[in-house]
C-alpha cells in the first residue's frame, strides 16, 4: 500500500527556520516533522510518495542518509499545483486504495481502525475529522446519520461552519478521486470534494489529540502535547549548579548550569542553557546556546543559534537567514 504526503508548503509561518529547512524537515520532539508520519504508517505501507514543492533537495540528503524502513518517492512540482493538483501529479505512483496526508499535521489517528472504516463504507474516500472549538480556520464537514459527508466547506466564516467537525488532513481515498482532479492548480478540498460526495466521502472520527503545526503557537502546542503523551524524558545531560526543571520536558545531550527550564521545553543534542537562564514554552535547538542570565518564552532557537546574554526572547523564532 501506498501514502501520499503533501508537503509542498513554503512554511512561511514557520520562518526564518523554514529559509534552511523545508518544514517536513523542522525538528519537531526530537525528528522531522515528516517522520512523525511516516513512522506512524501500518506496517502494511510499503512506499510513501511525498509531493514537494519547495527544497527537494535537502529531502532527498535527508531520505539518501536516513532509513525509514519504507521505500521514498520523492516528487517535484515545478510550481505549488494545490493540494488536489500534488496528488494528480503522483497519479503515476498510485493504482489501488491509497492513503493521503497533509505534511503539517501531528496526531493520534489509528490508521488500521479508519481502513477498517473505509473498507467497510466502500465510499471513494474517507476523511478524517476532529472537533474543534472554531472550525473556521479549516475544511468543515456536515454528516449524515451513516457518516457520509453531505457538505464540505473550506475555511468558513464561523456563522456559516455547518458543524465543529474540521477535515483533519487525514485520507483514505480510492483511485478514481484522481478522474475528478482536472491539470494545473487544484484544490482537493474546495474544487474536488465538494464534486465526489454523491460518490460516497465518508467521516471518521477519532480521539487521542491532533495538532496542525504550521505555527510557531501550534508547533509549541504539538510539542507540549506530545511530551505529555511520552512523559518527562533525559539523556546524557551534564548539569552544572542548580537547575529547576517543571515538566513537561526532554532533555537530550545538552548542558544545563544554574537555570531554570520548563514547563514545555524540548532542548537538542548540544545546546547549552547558562546560568541565571530562564527557559519555558520553546524548543532549543541543537547546538544552541541561551547565555547567561536571558530569558527565552514562547519561542523556537534554530540551530546553532545564540541567545545573547541577558536578553530577552518571547514569542519569536529565532533561525538564521
Ligand atoms: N505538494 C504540495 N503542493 N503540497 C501542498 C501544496 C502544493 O501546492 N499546497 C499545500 N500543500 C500541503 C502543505 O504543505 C500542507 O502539508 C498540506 O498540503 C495542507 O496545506 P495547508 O496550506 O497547510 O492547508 P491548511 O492548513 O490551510 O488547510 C488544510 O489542512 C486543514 C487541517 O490542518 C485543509 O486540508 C483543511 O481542510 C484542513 O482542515
Ligand atoms: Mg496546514
Amino acid at each position: 500500500m501506498k501514502a501520499v504526503i503533501l508537503a509542498g508548503g513554503l512554511g512561511t509561518r514557520l520562518r526564518p527556520l523554514t529559509y534552511r529547512t523545508p518544514k517536513p524537515l523542522v525538528p519537531l520532539v526530537g525528528k522531522p516533522l515528516v517522520r512523525h508520519i511516516i513512522d506512524s504508517l501500518p506496517s502494511r505501507v510499503d512506499t510513501v510518495v511525498l509531493a514537494v514543492s519547495y527544497m527537494k533537495e535537502a529531502l532527498e540528503d535527508y531520505f539518501r542518509v536516513n532509513d525509514c524502513g519504507r521505500k521514498v518517492i520523492l516528487v517535484n512540482e515545478t510550481q505549488p499545483l494545490g493540494t488536489g493538483g500534488a496528488l494528480k501529479n503522483v497519479e503515476e505512483h498510485l493504482d489501488e486504495t491509497f492513503l493521503a496526508f497533509n505534511g503539517d499535521v501531528i496526531c493520534s489517528l489509528d490508521l488500521n481502525a479508519m481502513l477498517h472504516r473505509h473498507r467497510q463504507m466502500g465510499g471513494i474516500g474517507t476523511v478524517a475529522l476532529w472537533e474543534v472549538e472554531d472550525p473556521s480556520p479549516f475544511g468543515v464537514v456536515a454528516l449524515d446519520p451513516t457518516g457520509r459527508i453531505t457538505r464540505f466547506q473550506e475555511k468558513p466564516s464561523r456563522a456559516e461552519a455547518v458543524s465543529n467537525l474540521i477535515n483533519a488532513g487525514t485520507y483514505i481515498f480510492e483511485p478514481e478521486i484522481l478522474d475528478h482532479i482536472g491539470p494545473g492548480v487544484v484544490s482537493l478540498e474546495r474544487e474536488v470534494f465538494p464534486q465526489v460526495l454523491v460518490d460516497g466521502l465518508f467521516g471518521h472520527e477519532f480521539e487521542g489529540y491532533w495538532v496542525d503545526c504550521g505555527t510557531r503557537e501550534s508547533y509549541l502546542k504539538a510539542q507540549e502535547t506530545i511530551m505529555r503523551f511520552q512523559g518527562d524524558r533525559v539523556f546524557d545531560l551534564e548539569i552544572r549548579g542548580k537547575v529547576a526543571l517543571e515538566g513537561p520536558y526532554h532533555l537530550d545531550g545538552a548542558y544545563l548550569e544554574d537555570c531554570q527550564v520548563g514547563p514545555n521545553v524540548y532542548v537538542y543534542p548540544g545546546a547549552e542553557i547558562m546560568s541565571g537562564a530562564i527557559v519555558s514554552n520553546s524548543a532549543i535547538m541543537a547546538g544552541a546556546r541561551v547565555s547567561v542570565g536571558a530569558q527565552v518564552r514562547d519561542s523556537l532557537i534554530g540551530p546553532g543559534q545564540v541567545v545573547p546574554q541577558g536578553s530577552s526572547i518571547i514569542g519569536q523564532i529565532i533561525a538564521e537567514r
